[in-house]
């Protein structure tokens, strides 16, 4: 990916971040998932009282994608940090959004995790889930 795509991608995901609801982790989470077709699909994490049922900001991003009838994607942005803190550490997707992404965006899913728009890492799904489990398995 081009960097300006990267960065595009980057600003999108903390556009989410901005309407992460976190009330008891304080974590707020962004991520910016885009289509084959282009199109981007932005999600926070969105906390519960009950705690379980929190839905991580990958997750909301690819539900929202996925129940519009878009399941091909390319690429995913994420960002994280404490609530008015800057982050130190990049944000990966927690293990049951790596195997929810693996399901549509498979092992060549370009992950971008983002501490700003200049500084990131890229990586692919295959490598932060190698041997996943997928559709291909129950063939
Ligand atoms: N969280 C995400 O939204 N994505 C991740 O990949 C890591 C964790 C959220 C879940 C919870 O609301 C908060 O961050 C702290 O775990």
């Amino acid at each position: 990916m081009e960097k300006a795509e990267i960065r595009t991608l980057i600003r999108a995901a903390f556009e989410g971040q901005g309407f992460a609801y976190a009330p008891y982790s304080r974590f707020h989470v962004g991520a910016a998932l885009r289509a084959k077709d282009g199109r981007v699909f932005k999600g926070c994490n969105i906390e519960n009282a009950g705690y379980t049922a929190t839905n991580c900001a990958e997750r909301t991003a690819l539900f929202k994608a996925v129940s519009e009838g878009v399941r091909e994607f390319d690429a995913i942005a994420i960002v994280g940090s404490k609530a008015g803190e800057k982050n130190t550490l990049v944000t990966g997707p927690c293990g049951v959004c790596r195997q929810a992404l693996y399901e549509f965006g498979g092992p060549g899913l370009t992950v971008i995790m983002a501490k700003s728009e200049e500084d990131y890492i890229v990586t692919t799904l295959g490598k932060l889930l190698p041997y996943g489990f997928g559709p291909a398995n129950l063939e």
